[in-house]
């Protein structure tokens, strides 16, 4: 299984930083590990630019979100196939940004994130616990409860390496805050267990990646933890010289 490592562009950029960015990038991470995989997800209105930057270059391109229809009186929404039109081979679902500021249920993730790779885009789906939910021991129920919607409508033919989970403690998202290497283990240890209920055997072929305050500094120290399978980038991601470190780390 290949490391996947990841940037979430969240709500920045322009066409032209866009497309700088990835040029530099696709330079800085060449010849890229045969153990990994580098993805970034971009806003919608960039990736036909960023499509256009990433040729050549083995860089994956996804969006951050989807609309569980093909087409249709969606106004403001993109489809899976729209992603694919521009480019895209990967999607993010349930971002705790779009869990917690958008108001999405875990139901609505598990719709987008069952018919995105029912259209055949790979998804990347991302679950974590609040300092609340965690501080009141829920951390396990809460990440059973949102992973078990999110892949309640998953079809049991879609091959296991198509889905990625991103264990995201939304208290170490953009506040610097990393969760330790004993939250993480357990975290996803956790994570793999309960993935046994939908893959069985094949449990063992989802990635499972980490995001919360992720840096160069860090990254190496991350990946090498058991049932780490790369990391999920904000911040540091934005910036091809930092990302490029951690892709590599
Ligand atoms: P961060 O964001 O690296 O800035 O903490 C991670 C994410 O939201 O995916």
């Amino acid at each position: 299984m290949k490391l996947l490592m990841a940037a979430n562009w969240k709500m920045y950029k322009n066409q032209e930083s866009a497309r700088a960015t990835l040029v530099e990038l696709a330079t800085r991470i060449a010849p890229l590990p045969q153990d990994r995989e580098v993805a970034v997800f971009a806003p919608f209105t960039l990736l036909p630019a960023c499509a256009a930057a990433v040729q050549g270059s083995p860089i994956r391109l996804g969006g951050q979100n989807c609309y569980p229809e093909s087409e249709g009186a969606f106004t403001g929404e993109i489809s899976p196939g729209m992603l694919q039109d521009a480019g895209c081979t990967l999607v993010l679902t349930g971002h705790s940004e779009r869990r917690a500021i958008l108001g999405e249920s875990d139901e609505f993730v598990g719709q987008k994130t069952a018919f995105a790779l029912q259209l055949g885009l790979d998804v990347v789906l991302c679950i974590g616990e609040t300092l609340a939910q965690r501080e009141a021991g829920k951390l396990e129920e809460v990440l059973a409860r949102q992973l078990a919607a999110g892949l309640a409508d998953v079809p049991a033919s879609v091959p296991p390496q198509r889905i990625s989970i991103a264990y995201e403690p939304v208290w170490a998202i953009g506040t610097g805050k990393v969760a330790g290497p004993v939250e993480i283990v357990a975290a996803h240890t956790a994570v793999r267990h309960m993935l046994h209920n939908n893959f069985k055997e094949n449990a063992s072929q989802v990635r499972i990646v980490y995001g919360g305050s992720v840096k160069p500094d860090n990254a190496k120290e991350i990946i090498a933890l058991d049932n780490v399978n790369g990391v999920l980038v904000g911040g540091a991601s934005l910036q091809a010289e930092s990302f490029s470190r951690i892709a590599l780390a």
